[in-house]
């Protein structure tokens, strides 16, 4: 295919940039199968480089095309060779490690014994957390930041300053700094960053993290800034490498100078004038882990005076001063109590192990996830053993371990120590919240509930996802206010949010007259006597009773929020002005709040855009439902799947599913996505579907065309068709047209047509 220049990325428009992503995951696929399967490759690792740079650079600018499948994600980090290279004034080196406090004692022994000390002579020590993250050097010539580079192999890493300077923790310029200044130090994300990253990668479709440091070195290793720029990183100075003058005269007083610049320094960091005070220190930084906020794997020590640093000098790759004291492998053996099944939004039965509560890593864990009902049965998804074949039952004693702030596993079971009695678990094959069928489908290792909205799990998992910050996002209606409506019975179903307000405002018409007569029986005198009787009379009690008076109201299936939640009245009045704000919504939003399964944020931009209306997205639903030959208009677009199409169309042509939704969509008022391209052109509108061959260009460049002109380009032929092109070799589609009158070009007819004859 004849290379075409690439348009400037800031001149891209969404409809080229979405077809130039799909175009892009097609060609890096190819090459990807030609150099690891078939060993022959097909492109150069330059060109594949600039491929996966584009991608990523289309993908930072307009983050919700990004593909659900990105070629992004296929590998971990950005190749190393898109960096380009920066060889360390100064090498980066590790640290030895210590495991235990004989280690520790030894090292400092050591020590001593190295400088020659006596028994009398002090040796202080800098003890501070070891961050778990990515360390970076930073170059400072005359104050201003040169180069930023990850370790690499220690001696030459890779240039990531343009990330670096995204980074708010790392200074652009500092005062008062010796001319020449290498700063090193350990970039990072916070649980809480990472928490919300991960959410945010969820909502877009993108590839979730593992553990922190996962993110921060995917974020930092990025080939575009931009992206970089979005990701929440942090930076620890704890050294430096090459410094025109001497920083301090001790590691404490030197953290202070880079303090002084700036940096973050760690404030956990302390000054131990023995092995035993080390070890506190030790014990003290591990106890308050969990408390820091950000993931730490033991504590580094150091010796305190630079020039004995400097006297006692590096090994081949660590420093003889200083040292890394492990915490231990986050592993603990506890007691499995019980194996409880959640069921979330597509009724996916998940078990959980409840466990006796125990401390891993510093943090205590009392439930670990059990992944499905293959990994307790003792096997993978293709049926081979794992753990040997041993199965997981209640009662056993298992082994948890928490990778860094992700959820806990059971890892192990201990078969020595299995009670007598416990018996192999039984997977539930009814749902334990609604008690309809659980089933499993070929090729799925996750059993579902049946249940739909008639299960209480899965419909209040759905409304939580549809309140979300990515779906209608309503202001004072999260997840638990969302959880208690629904146990309230008053929000069984999205369409309910929308009347809350209408019988708030009946029930509250419903109720004053009775809330008048309760406050006046609370009055003393002759008034009260006669309203706590009429009032007694009017609930049926036999006597008035305050307590029973106040139940008598809630039940009349009351539910003004003032009153119900302890809410002040403003704040129903807020919720209900949020709420009433929310009845306009864009289309994208719409779908993607329903919780279809394969349907995230991005599939729901897709369809949006490519349908326009939710009018034109059912028509195109229920005609798939007709005719399986119409999945076509969804399989057309870029991106979207026939898995992702299939789930459409079949919850959205389930009886009770529509009717729900019908009920939802009567209250709203849904944005219609604008045709791509904004100013009209002769194709806004239309749907389009080529076939045959044509020869110059490829289909994708055609269709990219077609939809930066605001078309559809659908995949087969319907009544829907606006206009056919085409080529050599064109069948049955070219007939079809032919049959239902659709307006037919040819290649040449294209070209007049798009501006290019
Ligand atoms: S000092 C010459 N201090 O741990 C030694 N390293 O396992 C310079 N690390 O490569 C390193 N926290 O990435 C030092 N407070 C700390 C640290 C720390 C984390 C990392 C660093 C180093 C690795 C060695």
């Amino acid at each position: 295919m004849a290379e075409r220049p690439d348009t400037p990325i800031e001149t891209l428009d969404e409809a080229a940039a979405r077809a130039e992503l799909v175009e892009l995951a097609e060609r890096i696929r190819a090459a990807d199968l030609a150099y690891h399967r078939d060993d022959a490759p097909e492109i150069s690792d330059a060109d594949y480089d600039r491929l996966k740079r584009r991608n990523r650079a289309i993908e930072a600018r307009f983050p919700h095309l990004r593909l659900a499948d990105s070629p992004s994600d296929t590998v971990g980090a950005a190749p190393a060779e898109g960096f380009a290279k920066v060889v360390h004034a100064r090498r980066m080196l590790s640290l030895g490690n210590a495991f235990s406090e004989d280690d520790v004692r030894e090292f400092v022994a050591g020590i001593r014994k190295f400088l020659g000390l006596n028994e009398s002579d002090a040796l202080a020590f800098t003890a501070e957390p070891k961050i778990d993250g990515l360390s970076l050097s930073l170059r400072y010539e005359g104050g201003e930041l040169k180069t930023a580079a990850t370790r690499g192999d220690g001696s030459v890493g890779e240039n990531v300053t343009a990330n670096a300077r995204t980074i708010d923790e790392i200074p652009v310029r500092i005062d008062g700094a010796p001319e020449i200044l290498e700063v090193r130090g350990e970039v990072y994300m916070s649980h809480a960053d990472f928490g919300a990253l991960n959410d945010r990668q969820v909502e877009s479709g993108g590839k979730t993290f593992a553990n922190p440091r996962n993110a921060a070195a995917g974020s930092l290793r990025q080939l575009d800034a931009a992206i970089t720029a979005a990701r929440p990183l942090r930076f620890f100075a704890y050294a430096w490498g090459e410094t025109s003058e001497p920083l301090a005269e001790t590691q404490l007083a030197a953290l202070d100078r880079l303090k002084g610049f700036g940096f973050a320094v760690n404030d956990r960091t302390s000054l131990c004038r023995s092995a035993g005070a080390m070890l506190e220190q030790y014990r003290e930084i591990e106890q308050n882990r969990a408390e820091l906020g950000y993931d730490i794997d033991g504590v580094v020590y150091k010796v305190d005076d630079l020039g004995l640093q400097a006297r006692l000098g590096f090994r081949s790759t660590t420093p003889r001063w200083a040292i890394a004291h492990k915490f231990p492998a986050e592993l603990a053996w506890t007691r499995l109590e019980a194996i409880d099944i959640q069921v979330g939004r597509t009724g996916a039965l998940s078990p959980v192990a409840r466990l006796k509560p125990v401390t891993v890593g510093g943090v205590v864990v009392s439930n670990a996830t059990l992944h499905n009902e293959d990994y307790i049965a003792g096997r993978d998804s293709s049926g081979a053993q794992i753990r040997g074949g041993r199965d997981i039952r209640e009662g056993d004693w298992v082994q948890v371990y928490r990778a860094g702030d992700v959820i806990p596993k059971v890892a192990d079971v201990d078969l020595a120590r299995r009670p007598e009695t416990a018996t192999p678990y039984v997977f539930p094959e009814i749902c334990p919240r609604c008690g309809s069928d659980a089933i499993r489908e070929p090729g799925d290792s996750v059993r579902r509930c049946t249940g739909g909205l008639i299960c209480p799990a899965q419909a209040v998992e759905r409304l939580k996802h549809f309140v979300s910050r990515a779906a209608f996002d309503i202001e004072g209606l999260g997840a638990k206010q969302v959880e208690r409506f629904y146990f309230l019975g008053w929000i069984r179903e999205p369409a309910d949010i929308f009347s809350l307000e209408s019988r708030d405002r009946e029930g509250a018409k419903r109720l004053r007259p009775a809330e008048d007569l309760l406050a006046s029986a609370r009055r003393e005198g002759e008034e009260g006597e006669t309203a706590r009787e009429a009032f007694a009379d009017i609930l049926g009690l036999d006597s008035f009773d305050h307590e029973a008076a106040i139940r008598q109201l809630d039940d009349l299936g009351r539910h003004p929020l003032a009153g119900q939640l302890g809410w002040g009245e403003k704040s129903a009045a807020n919720l209900f002005a949020a709420i009433r704000d929310k009845q306009r919504i864009p289309l994208d939003r719409l779908v993607f709040s329903l919780g279809i399964r394969h349907i995230g944020e991005a599939a729901a931009k897709l369809l949006a855009r490519a349908f326009g209306t939710w009018d034109a997205l059912i028509e195109a639903v229920d005609a798939a439902a007709q005719d399986p030959a119409a999945y076509g208009d969804f399989l057309a677009i870029g991106g979207v799947g026939q898995v992702m199409a299939t789930s459409l169309v079949t919850t959205l042509t389930q009886v009770e599913e529509r009717a729900s939704i019908d009920r939802l969509v009567a209250h709203l008022d849904i944005q219609a996505v604008a045709a791509p391209s904004g100013a009209s052109t002769a194709l806004t509108g239309k749907t389009v579907v080529f076939t045959g061959n044509l020869e110059t260009m490829t289909r994708a460049e055609a269709k990219a065309r077609a939809e930066a002109m605001g078309a559809k380009v659908a995949g087969s032929v319907s009544k829907r068709t606006d206009l056919v092109v085409a080529g050599p070799g064109a069948g049955s589609k070219a007939a079809k047209a032919r049959d239902l009158g659709i307006e037919t070009i040819d290649e040449d007819g294209w070209r007049a047509l798009i501006g290019q004859a």
